[in-house]
């Protein structure tokens, strides 16, 4: 799909900077033909040199540069390419984009093109939560702007949190997507609903029980259906993943509101339960904090929770015409999973091993065994976010097989 493909990378600044050599050493390697314009920022976190020697000398940073425009021209770099991607995306860029401003070489090409776009923003998670940048964010996405990420995770600014630009790997990814075509329509008529993150269950106004779910793999799930124009409503529970662009994202605590959250949502044409649904629930959390008293603490009474996975495999009538859980298990990963597809009722079962050696919760990549009634199939390691692209393109073409019956 990159082969022979011209993809226009503009580097703006910040130190995720130094993932985009990376990300032209990928491209090159796949075929592509790579030019690079640097921002004045951009210029400070990789020198023209370095990025000229991984493109082929194909960098371009000065907009009234006499030799670049007489050899090139800002509209001609847009015209002579397939696709611009913009990594790492500043706020500060991002801002410039949604006002259609144009005063450097990247803004000027940026405003002149018609090709495909894709920003992978990257920046302190204050800005990306800034309303100024979601704004900014949400009038290029009308635009028809695409992204990939940003991710949750430790910054270089010593922060954790939203704003980590995403890993070449993804962007690579979202680069083939953006190229097929497939970014757009695939799943346009399509509504999803996608639970993810931990439930918290209360033992009083104080204290809950929770798991340790990051979200991570749900949130990307959601992303990727709508990034193929699904409509999709995300029922979460506590996470400090960013809302997906374009998702409605529902918060919810406990496992009984993320029911009530799913059945409000209804009907959708795909269910994927992502969520670590806590089993049990404390049957009679407390009013008031519970105190230490010298006395052996009470037993906490439990009673089981509702099976929102089970509960949507078992509609009759409305049933959502692709039914999707996850089975996250420590040993027999495989044989437990075929298993539970059948207990559950649903269509397609995720296998994931989360043996702790595995790292999965709260890490950024999954092993995945995708069972379906005709057998299982095994997908190469791959982050959460290029799983969820996988899965994606899986229920398009499941859908399209299918037809939509809602
Ligand atoms: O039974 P177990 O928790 O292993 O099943 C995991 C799958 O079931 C996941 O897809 C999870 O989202 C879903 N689930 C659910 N409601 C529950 C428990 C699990 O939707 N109460």
């Amino acid at each position: 799909m990159i082969e022979h493909k011209r993809i226009l990378l503009i580097i703006s600044g910040g130190i995720a900077a130094y993932k985009s050599l990376e990300l032209i050493r990928r491209l090159n390697e796949r075929g592509a033909t790579v030019r690079c314009v640097l921002t004045e920022g951009g210029a400070r976190f990789v020198t023209p040199l370095s990025v000229a020697a991984l493109s082929g000398g194909n960098v371009y940073t000065d907009l009234f540069s006499l030799t670049d425009e007489s050899d090139m021209g800002h509209i001609r770099l847009s015209r002579e390419s397939d696709l611009v991607v913009v990594a790492p995306a500043s706020a500060d860029l991002m801002a410039k984009m949604a006002a259609g401003l144009a005063d450097d070489l990247a803004s000027t090409v940026l405003l002149a093109t018609d090709k495909p776009v894709l920003l992978a923003p990257a920046m302190n998670t204050m800005m990306w939560a800034h309303p100024a940048t979601r704004r900014n964010r949400a009038r290029l996405e009308e635009d028809g702007i695409g992204f990939v990420g940003p991710g949750a995770g430790d910054l270089a600014c010593g922060e954790v949190g939203p704003g980590r630009m995403a890993e070449p790997e993804d962007i690579l990814a979202a680069i083939e997507g953006a190229l097929a075509g497939r970014g757009e329509g695939r799943l346009a008529a399509v509504r999803a609903l996608v639970t993810s993150g931990p439930t918290h269950e209360p033992i009083d106004p104080v204290r809950y029980i929770a798991n340790r779910s990051s979200g991570k793999q749900g949130h990307a799930i959601a992303g990727a259906l709508g990034a193929l124009g699904a409509e999709v409503v995300l029922v979460t529970g506590p996470t400090g993943e960013p809302d997906p662009p374009g998702a409605r994202v529902v918060r919810i605590e406990t496992a009984e509101q993320m029911l009530a959250a799913c059945q409000a949502a209804l009907p959708v044409d795909v269910a994927v339960c992502a969520a670590a649904v806590a089993d049990w629930r404390v049957s009679h959390p407390a009013n008031r904090k519970t105190k230490r008293n010298g006395a052996p603490p009470a037993a906490l009474e439990l009673q089981e929770n509702p099976d929102i996975l089970r509960t949507l495999s078992a509609m009759g009538r409305g049933r959502p015409t692709l039914v999707i859980g996850f089975a996250a298990e420590t040993h027999d990963v495989v044989e437990n999973a075929v298993q539970k597809r059948r207990d559950k009722g649903c269509d397609w079962i995720l296998a994931n091993d989360v043996s702790p050696d595995e790292g999965v919760f709260g890490g950024d990549h999954n092993r995945i065994h995708l069972i379906d009634e005709t057998g299982v199939e095994p997908w190469p390691e791959a982050t959460k976010v290029a799983v969820a692209a996988h899965l994606a393109e899986r229920i398009a073409a499941a859908i399209a097989d299918k037809g939509i019956s809602v």
